[in-house]
């Protein structure tokens, strides 16, 4: 019997066959050369992927990175690793991006890493527990320690012998951190200043079409607190929701929230105000054919939104309109001061509407979603998914991925048709889905974030799923369109900021937080990476071996 190809690629929608959509640079595996074609194949190889079957893991609990037959991984950086003279790695990484020097060798580059926030515990040596007020304990070489800790790493890596090292001491490595100078990329300046004291909560991320990082300011309020506004647009302050970093650094809450850029080469970054002030998940850019840009990002926290940003000029994040979904009817909603009159009625101008985003969506009408989190563009048919994590405020503890499919395929369509493409909960295997990655073939990987205070807890409702772990949704064979369980974190750990090499052979990966629940530091909950310190340490692996090389097997036969 023949294979049908159209039923290859249903599962992820209708693909125009053959048709790529997506440039290069967009892939996570950075400089696919040639499109996928579908249409080019033989039936052998079609035969092939039909074939591929893959045994996924089952749930465990276990204290340790557990992986399928097919697939290893070694560890490249660790929390406290020197990266230069200077410099040591930073805590709990998330997103990962990987940019060769040159693109002639996918097995030489730099590697960005976010670093989201700390755990006092093990990085300034102080135990919130410990105390009935713990801010009055607090000192600022804890607070200079834990600032230190957050932002990003670039390092170097290489590839020898099947291994990826850390090139210590490279010219290039260097840490970006909550008290690096950061320029404000607007027109007119914020709290009086062109520029930020440090980047912080430093979530997701993307990669810009000229080659520079992205990284993502999410749960901004926690370090130095949030400024709101009454009923009658008076504003006071409310303090951090942790860190309690504003009681030794006055620095204003509206220098964070924001899209981040920052140049491989030399680390200087930029905050791009254009694409507005929340809690940024991610950054996932597109190039439009005239060289205008196409920028998804979501705000993950509950009843928040999903907004895209469309440049006026070529490779620009600052000059254009952003929008924001309205997926009941489909239309992206201009933030546009001197467009929107009842933008008028609260804010005073265009900065204004930037800063305080959530409250110009809420006014046009944007519609409330269940924390958008990482956002991909499918390679083969141009379709927007959109992880939309869960939302306990609403009843929805499992999450689902949302599906956005923009009029004629157009990036800059101002309408679109939203649905949900899969459901998290018991009949699916997962629960929580955050990061997403496209491999090479146009596999679907993804990861879960259930929270580590609910996780493996008889009362809730993750119990059957316990640890998080990363999942694959092949896109051919016999389980085209199934989620199996790929790897499972260390206990309490998130795995974060999955990432393809340019050739698809290694899935960079970090393993965040583990041993988070941990009380006493001399008792941990894990002792993963297992390095001899008995203690924990989020650090970033590689992930090689058989399996990914098979299922990206379609790029090598059309490249
Ligand atoms: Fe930092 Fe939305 O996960
Ligand atoms: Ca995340
Ligand atoms: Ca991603
Ligand atoms: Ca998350």
């Amino acid at each position: 019997m023949n294979y049908s190809r159209r039923k290859f690629i249903s599962f992820l929608g209708k693909a125009s066959l053959g048709a790529a959509i997506v440039p290069p640079f967009l892939f996570s595996c950075g400089n696919i050369s040639k499109p996928i074609d579908i249409e080019s194949l033989s039936n052998e190889r079609l035969n092939h992927l039909k074939n591929l079957v893959l045994e996924g893991l089952s749930a465990s609990n276990q204290d340790d990175l557990l992986l399928v037959n097919g697939l290893d991984y070694h560890t490249i950086i660790k929390w406290g690793d020197e990266i230069s003279e200077l410099d040591t790695f930073g805590f709990n990484n998330d997103f990962t991006c990987f940019i060769p020097l040159d693109k002639s060798n996918p097995k030489d580059g730099l590697l960005w890493v976010n670093h989201e926030y700390v755990n006092p515990l093990y990085v300034s040596d102080f135990n919130y527990r410990d105390y009935e007020n713990p801010d009055e304990h607090r000192t600022i070489e804890q607070v200079d320690k834990e600032m230190y800790n957050v932002g990003g790493s670039i390092v170097r890596i290489k590839e020898e012998n099947g291994k990826w090292k850390v090139v210590k001491n490279d010219p290039h490595n260097r840490r970006i951190t909550a008290k690096t100078k950061i320029q404000l990329n607007w027109n007119s300046p914020i709290k009086g200043k062109s520029e930020a004291i440090g980047t912080l909560a430093n979530c997701s991320g993307g990669i810009t079409p000229w080659n520079t990082f992205l990284t993502c300011e999410e749960n901004y309020d926690g370090f130095y607190g949030e400024t709101v506004y009454d009923d009658n647009n008076n504003a006071s302050r409310i303090p951090s929701r942790y860190s309690g970093w504003e009681n030794f650094y006055d620095y204003p809450p509206e220098h964070y929230g924001w899209v981040v850029e920052v140049n491989p080469k030399d680390g200087t970054a930029q905050k791009h105000i254009a694409l507005g002030r929340f809690a940024h998940e991610c950054c996932t850019l597109y190039q439009l054919e005239d060289k205008r840009i196409v920028a998804y990002t979501g705000d993950d926290s509950n009843n928040e939104h999903l907004y895209k940003f469309i440049s006026s000029q070529p490779d620009s994040l600052k000059e254009g309109i952003l929008y924001v979904a309205d997926t009941v009817n489909g239309k992206w909603l201009a933030l546009d001061w001197e467009k929107q009159p009842t933008l008028k009625t609260k804010f005073k101008d265009q900065t204004e509407v930037l800063i305080r985003a959530r409250e110009a969506a809420k006014l046009l009408g944007a519609t409330e979603l269940n924390r958008p989190e990482d956002i991909e563009i499918d390679p083969i048919t141009g379709h927007i998914f959109v992880s939309l994590t869960n939302n306990k405020s609403k009843g929805d503890v499992h999450g689902s991925i949302l599906k956005i499919e923009e009029t004629n395929g157009d990036f800059d369509a101002l309408t679109f048709k939203s649905s949900t493409y899969l459901a998290g909960g018991e009949a699916n295997g997962f629960s929580c889905p955050d990061n997403l990655a496209f491999d090479l073939a146009g596999n679907l990987w993804f990861t879960s974030d259930m929270s580590g205070n609910a996780m493996n807890k008889a009362n809730k409702p993750y119990i059957s799923f316990k640890n998080n772990s990363l999942f694959v949704i092949p896109r051919y064979g016999k389980d085209a369109g199934k989620v199996i369980r790929i790897a499972s974190a260390p206990k309490d750990a998130e795995l974060t900021g999955p990432w393809f090499s340019p050739d698809g052979k290694t899935l960079f990966l970090s393993v965040q937080h583990p041993g988070e629940q941990t009380k006493n530091i001399n008792n941990p909950t894990s002792t993963w990476p297992f390095d001899g310190d008995n203690i924990p340490k989020p650090a970033v692996v590689a992930i090689t071996g058989d399996l990914i090389e098979k299922m990206n097997k379609l790029n090598q036969i059309v490249s």
